[in-house]
C-alpha cells in the first residue's frame, strides 16, 4: 500500500482541469459528464474507415501493466493510437523489474525518455497515486487498476454504456451484484454513481463479500438476490475476485452461482426492458450463466466498445490538462520575472 499526500485533488489542475485520472471519487458531476460527452462523440468514429484523430499527435503514451490485463491494455493501445500518440507497451515479465528494479527507477527511467503519459495497472491500492504525486512530475498519470482501491476508467466506461442505453441517471435503478469486497471496479462504479445521481443503487452480496462501510456509498444493500433485482433497469455484476481472497469466503462457486448467479429466472424479477453488465473477464457459470451474458439483455461487448471511446476522451482531457498547466506555470514565471525586472529598473533609477 502507498502513502500519498492529496489522494483525490492531485488529479486536477488549480482551475480543476483532468491532469491525471486517478479515480472517480471526488470529482464533481460537471466533469464526470464532461468524459462522457467527450466519449460519446468519440464511439461514432469507431465506425468510421478512417478511425484516428491528431490530438495526441507527437505525445508518447507508455502502458505499464504489473498486473494482467486483456480488456483494458488493449483499449487504451487502441485508444491512443486513434489519437496518433506513439505508443509504448513496456512488457513487465520480460522487464528490470524482475531483477529487482523499483517501480519508481522504472518510472524515472521511462520518464528519462520523455514520455508524456503513464498508463498504469498495479496489483497495490494507491500506487497510481503514488506516483502521480510523488514520483513524475510532468506526465500524466491514468489509472487502469490499482489493488482494491480504484479503476476509473472501466466505471466510466459502463455510466457510457448506461447512459447511451437508459439515458437519465436520475430515473434509474441500479444493482451491483457480487464480490464488492475485493473490487475496484465496484468502488470506481459506486462514486460515479452517486456522482451522477442514480435515484437508487442497491448492492446484492453475501455479507462476507461486503465492505464494513458499504452503507458509506449511500447504497441499499441486499443479501437477498430477488429480491435486490426488483424492478431494476441495470444489473452490474461483478467478478469473484478469488486472487485476492486471502481466506475461505465462500462456501464453493456452484453455491454461489445457485445463490447470486444471474440467470433467466433470476432476471425476470427485474424491469423487462433492464440491460445486463459485467466488467470481463466473465466467469461463466459463477458470476453468470452462458445464455444470459450471449443474450439479448447483455451488454458486455457494447462495455468493451465503449472502453475505446471513454480511454481517448480520458486520455486527450488529461494532456490538455498537463499543458494548460504548464502554460500557466510559464505565465506566472513570466509575470514573476517581469515584476523583478521592474522592481530592479525602479531601484536602478533610485
Ligand atoms: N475489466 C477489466 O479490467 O478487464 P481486463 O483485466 O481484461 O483488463
Amino acid at each position: 500500500m502507498f502513502e500519498t499526500k492529496h489522494p483525490y485533488r492531485v488529479q486536477l489542475t488549480e482551475s480543476g482541469q483532468l491532469k491525471h485520472f486517478i479515480t472517480t471519487e471526488g470529482l464533481p458531476r460537471e466533469l464526470l459528464t464532461e468524459i462522457l460527452d467527450t466519449a460519446d462523440s468519440f464511439v461514432d468514429m469507431g465506425a468510421q474507415q478512417v478511425k484516428k484523430v491528431p490530438l495526441l499527435r507527437g505525445r508518447t503514451v507508455a502502458n505499464l501493466f504489473f498486473e494482467n490485463s486483456t480488456r483494458t491494455l488493449s483499449t487504451f493501445e487502441l485508444a491512443a493510437k486513434r489519437l496518433s500518440a506513439d505508443v509504448l507497451n513496456l512488457n513487465i515479465a520480460t522487464s528490470s523489474t524482475k531483477k529487482g528494479e523499483t517501480l519508481k527507477d522504472t518510472l524515472m527511467t521511462l520518464a528519462a525518455m520523455q514520455s508524456d503519459m503513464f498508463v498504469v495497472r498495479h496489483s497495490d491500492s494507491g500506487a497510481a497515486h503514488f506516483i502521480a504525486s510523488e514520483v513524475t512530475p510532468g506526465v500524466a498519470i491514468i489509472n487502469a487498476g490499482d489493488g482494491r482501491h480504484a479503476h476509473p476508467t472501466q466505471a466510466m466506461l459502463d455510466m457510457l454504456t448506461i447512459r447511451r442505453h437508459k439515458g437519465d441517471f436520475t430515473q434509474l435503478r441500479i444493482a451491483v451484484v457480487g464480490d464488492v469486497l475485493h473490487s475496484r471496479v465496484a468502488r470506481s462504479q459506486l462514486h460515479a454513481l452517486r456522482t451522477l445521481g442514480v435515484a437508487e443503487v442497491r448492492v446484492i452480496a453475501p455479507r462476507t463479500l461486503l465492505p464494513r462501510d458499504v452503507e458509506n456509498f449511500g447504497v441499499k444493500v441486499y443479501q437477498d438476490l430477488t429480491e435486490g433485482l426488483r424492478d431494476v433497469d441495470v444489473v452490474m455484476t461483478l467478478r469473484l475476485q478469488r486472487e485476492r481472497m486471502t481466506s475461505a469466503l465462500l462456501p464453493s462457486e456452484s453455491e454461489y452461482f445457485k445463490l447470486y448467479g444471474i440467470t433467466d429466472d433470476r432476471l425476470a424479477y427485474a424491469h423487462p426492458e433492464a440491460i445486463v453488465m459485467h466488467p470481463g473477464p466473465i466467469n461463466r457459470g459463477v458470476e453468470i450463466s452462458s445464455a444470459v451474458a450471449d443474450g439479448k439483455r447483455s451488454v458486455i461487448l457494447d462495455q468493451v466498445t465503449n472502453g475505446i471511446a471513454v480511454r481517448m476522451a480520458v486520455m486527450s482531457m488529461a494532456m490538455s490538462g498537463q499543458q494548460a498547466e504548464r502554460q500557466a506555470r510559464a505565465d506566472a514565471e513570466a509575470a514573476a520575472a517581469a515584476e523583478q525586472g521592474a522592481e530592479q529598473g525602479a531601484a536602478n533609477e533610485a
